[in-house]
């Protein structure tokens, strides 16, 4: 049995250690705003934080996330208004919208410790995320959007 504290949770699975830790969240927990893209870290759709770092939950084994705070999308903002979330209903970023939450996810981490980025900052940032709609110049806008937001500009 491993313990995950997921979102201010405790939930308690039973999977081999080296179960990825995206695995678990989708199919054993049944949350699937994080999403499976590449299944091989290079698209960052199961973006998700680690002790408040973005990581690539496909390669992320269950046991390195034990005793860990995990967030995912569900619990980024209790009410699903996160800076960030609001500025992407105002910029009208997504198209299909399957790799956005991951995009959402590695913008928070920048944000938390960032609250100014310049858009080269922001695009270095964000450089392992791929969006099949290239949907690029509005992630970057709303993450702008969102840092002056946060900054009360
Ligand atoms: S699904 Fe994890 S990086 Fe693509
Ligand atoms: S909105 Fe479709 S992949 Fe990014």
């Amino acid at each position: 049995m491993t313990t995950l504290n997921i979102n201010g949770h405790d939930h308690s699975v039973n999977v081999p250690n080296d179960t990825p830790l995206l695995w678990v969240i989708r199919e054993h927990l049944q949350m699937t705003g994080t999403k499976f893209g590449c299944g091989a870290g290079l698209c960052g759709a199961c973006t998700v934080h680690l002790n408040g770092e973005a990581v690539r939950s496909c390669q992320t084994a269950v046991s390195q996330a034990a005793g860990k705070k995990i967030v995912t999308i569900e619990g980024l903002d209790p009410k699903g208004e996160h800076p960030l979330q609001r500025a992407w209903i105002a910029e009208q970023v997504p198209q299909c919208g399957y790799c956005q939450s991951g995009q959402i996810m590695q913008a928070a981490s920048l944000l938390a410790k960032n609250s100014d980025p310049t858009k080269a900052e922001v695009v270095a940032h964000m450089n392992g995320n791929l969006c099949r709609c290239m949907t690029y110049a509005r992630i970057q806008r709303a993450i702008l959007r969102a840092a002056a937001d946060i900054r009360g500009v």
